[in-house]
């Protein structure tokens, strides 16, 4: 058999009609940027997540920078103000970070959801701490309740990376209303995946929402009236009709991920092979991604590879482990150190046959290093 971690072609076939028929309308119109298109899936996003914003961007990068941006202005935080973000995240949180003239600090997060641990958080908290930026990293929604109760004691904003976390059942809304900002990706990949690269941010404020509208226009509010200096980032009219095409899809997809890991929970069988969480705990995630962990990742992955089965590791190197956060290399976060040594990622997504996971669970389970 040969599975691919993830085929998009077979993805997009699962609503193939839909997304030529939006791609159809959107060539025809004749109008391709900050039209209709794009209000529409603004509109549609910030209802499923119940905010009252919805700002879209290029990518979810420029949405993460676009809200510290426009928070920093609001709020006159100082150059190098610190952000205690979560560890084990993509590099794109910490460069969010610095990209606003801000300054990260990693917290470890918690061996049980792999989410920034709340209680390491406020041990961190400085005189110079402006923000956290919690990640719903592969899928699972973080403690957000604990997370704004310490921003409300130490008047800090929260700004929420849910990049890896898609949803339109109403558990998006949480997040929403406990974070200033949240921001996604919908690069082609993720569970509300574009065409090609696109993002948003949604909040409940309208001056950060028109700030970020700003800045992404190259700083105007206006046609040639440039307050702030901005940048160009915007959602294009074909992303934005691919994703409306595919948003009244989006539940049902996590519903058929949830189910898959539930089956790889129940019967990947292998004391070399940790599991992710269970149970009711497992309904709090999306899965984006389905991790396992192994202390022998290399052989299990090369193991898997001549089996025909594609895996994915995320991520190999925390960010602050890495030579663009050079001045932060000397930080030691256990847990996340121990995740990027161990993780190794499945196939998941709603293209999976029923037969191709039996047989990546026979695999795994066959395996001996
Ligand atoms: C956790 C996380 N944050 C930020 C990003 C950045 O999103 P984009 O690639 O759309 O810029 C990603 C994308 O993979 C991500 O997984």
């Amino acid at each position: 058999m040969n599975i691919p971690y993830l085929h998009l072609g077979r993805l997009n076939a699962l609503c193939q009609p839909l997304l030529e028929q939006a791609a159809l309308r959107v060539l025809r119109s004749g109008s391709y940027l900050n039209d209709q298109e794009v209000a529409r899936f603004e509109h549609s996003w910030a209802e499923a997540n119940n905010a009252r914003h919805c700002v879209s961007t290029a990518n979810g990068l420029d949405a993460l920078t676009v809200a510290l941006q426009g928070l920093k202005t609001l709020c006159q935080w100082p150059d190098g103000s610190e952000v205690i973000v979560s560890a084990h995240t993509f590099i794109a949180s910490f460069l969010a970070i610095t990209r606003a003239g801000l300054q990260p600090v990693p917290c470890d997060v918690s061996p049980d959801d792999y989410n920034i641990s709340p209680s390491l958080i406020e041990p961190l908290i400085t005189a110079h701490t402006v923000a956290i930026m919690p990640v719903h990293i592969y899928g699972r929604q973080c403690q957000m309740q604990p997370i704004r109760d310490i921003a409300d004691r130490h008047d800090l904003k929260v700004v929420t990376d849910s990049c890896q976390r898609h949803s339109a059942d109403g558990s998006g809304s949480f997040t929403a209303a406990l974070s200033d900002a949240t921001a996604f990706s919908f690069y082609p990949g993720k569970n509300l995946g574009a065409q090609g690269d696109a993002g948003c941010l949604i909040t409940d404020s309208q001056e950060l929402a028109d700030l970020a509208r700003a800045y992404c226009n190259y700083g105007a509010a206006q046609k040639y009236c440039h307050t702030i200096k901005g940048c160009n980032s915007r959602m294009d009219s074909l992303q934005a009709a691919m994703l409306s095409a595919k948003l009244p899809l989006l539940d049902k997809h996590n519903n058929q991920r949830r189910q898959q890991a539930e089956r790889y929970n129940q019967e990947i069988c292998n004391p070399l092979i940790a599991l992710p969480y269970g149970g009711q705990e497992a309904d709090q995630s999306v899965w984006h991604i389905y991790p396992v962990f192994c202390q022998h990742r290399q052989q299990l992955r090369d193991w898997l590879d001549s089996h025909g089965i594609g895996t994915i590791i995320h991520y190999p190197t925390p960010p602050h482990r890495q030579a663009a956060y050079a001045e932060l290399n000397p930080v030691s976060l256990p847990v996340t150190e121990h995740l990027c040594a161990t993780e190794l990622s499945l196939p998941l997504n709603p293209t999976l046959t029923a037969e191709e996971q039996g047989y990546i669970i026979d695999t795994l389970n066959a395996f001996h290093p």
